[in-house]
């Protein structure tokens, strides 16, 4: 990790007014909750054209709960990282109003953060397509697929591909883009839209961009300032560590 990279990224975060936080799967990897797009990601397994959109949904829900089921079971037992915690940290003492994160694991909450905005909706409630009903995840642990009381297989409030952006997310997201003067960006491939979208916005409104990445991205050589190449789980709290620093915080 390079130690200079580190002190200016913490400089930014200690004197900007509107940091904030986008996250994908990268920052829950060392919770043990795969990525989609790395070399052993969900993707390499399960097709997303096959398992993660609407229509699939709707054609054969019971062969989407396969997938859904592994990725309940992995999420159920994951814990927040030193990344999830740091984040949480940062907020608690005033320097990151707000963390929008494209996952469903709930770790930035469990880490302490408590403005989060869930960008691909959460898992904790399921619905029911056909009648509307809607259920806590808990009423129906274990039960696979899970049924509503109408009989039809009930489907967990995330957003797969082809469904709208919860309407309350999108529009946040994007005032928080556009009054950020800083924005860290972890553990995404930000190859999916809309969420790929909110760094360009803060661009254009003269933030500046950190990065955290195992690898670079296409954003790293367009648009962002300071590049951390490194694990989430060991640049952010080295982060969280010079801002305290910085602070007179022990
Ligand atoms: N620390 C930092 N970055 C990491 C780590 C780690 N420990 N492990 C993996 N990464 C990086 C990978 O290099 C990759 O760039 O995290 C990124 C994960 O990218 P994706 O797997 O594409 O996940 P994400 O960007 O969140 O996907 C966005 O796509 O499939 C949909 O809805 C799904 O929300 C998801 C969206």
């Amino acid at each position: 990790m390079d130690a200079q990279l580190i002190n200016r990224s913490a400089e930014l975060i200690y004197n900007s007014k509107h940091t904030i936080a986008l996250t994908g799967a990268g920052i829950s990897v060392e919770s043990g909750i795969p990525d989609f797009r790395s070399k052993d990601g969900l993707w390499s397994r399960y097709a997303p054209e096959e398992y993660a959109t609407i229509s699939a949904f709707r054609e054969d829900p019971e062969k989407v709960w396969r997938m859904l089921r592994e990725m309940e079971e992995l999420v159920l037992g994951a814990k927040p990282n030193p990344a999830h915690i740091g984040l949480g940290e940062l907020e608690r003492m005033g320097y990151l109003k707000y963390i929008i994160t494209q996952n469903i694991d709930n770790l930035h909450q469990a880490g302490g953060a408590r403005n989060v905005i869930e960008y691909h909706g959460n898992s904790s409630t399921l619905s029911c397509l056909w009648c509307g009903n809607s259920y806590n995840v808990e009423e129906k642990r274990g039960e696979y697929p899970p049924l509503c009381k109408c009989g039809k297989i009930l489907k967990p409030d995330v957003v797969f591909f082809g469904e709208p952006i919860p309407p309350y997310a999108l529009t946040k997201s994007f005032q928080l883009a556009a009054s950020s003067d800083l924005l860290m960006i972890i553990g995404t491939s930000a190859v999916v839209s809309p969420a790929n979208t909110i760094p360009s916005i803060a661009k254009q409104n003269g933030a500046k961009i950190i990065e955290i990445n195992l690898e670079e991205t296409h954003l790293t050589s367009t648009i962002t300032d300071i590049f951390l190449k490194g694990k989430a789980g060991e640049v952010v709290p080295a982060l969280v560590k010079e801002v305290k620093r910085l602070a007179g915080i022990n």
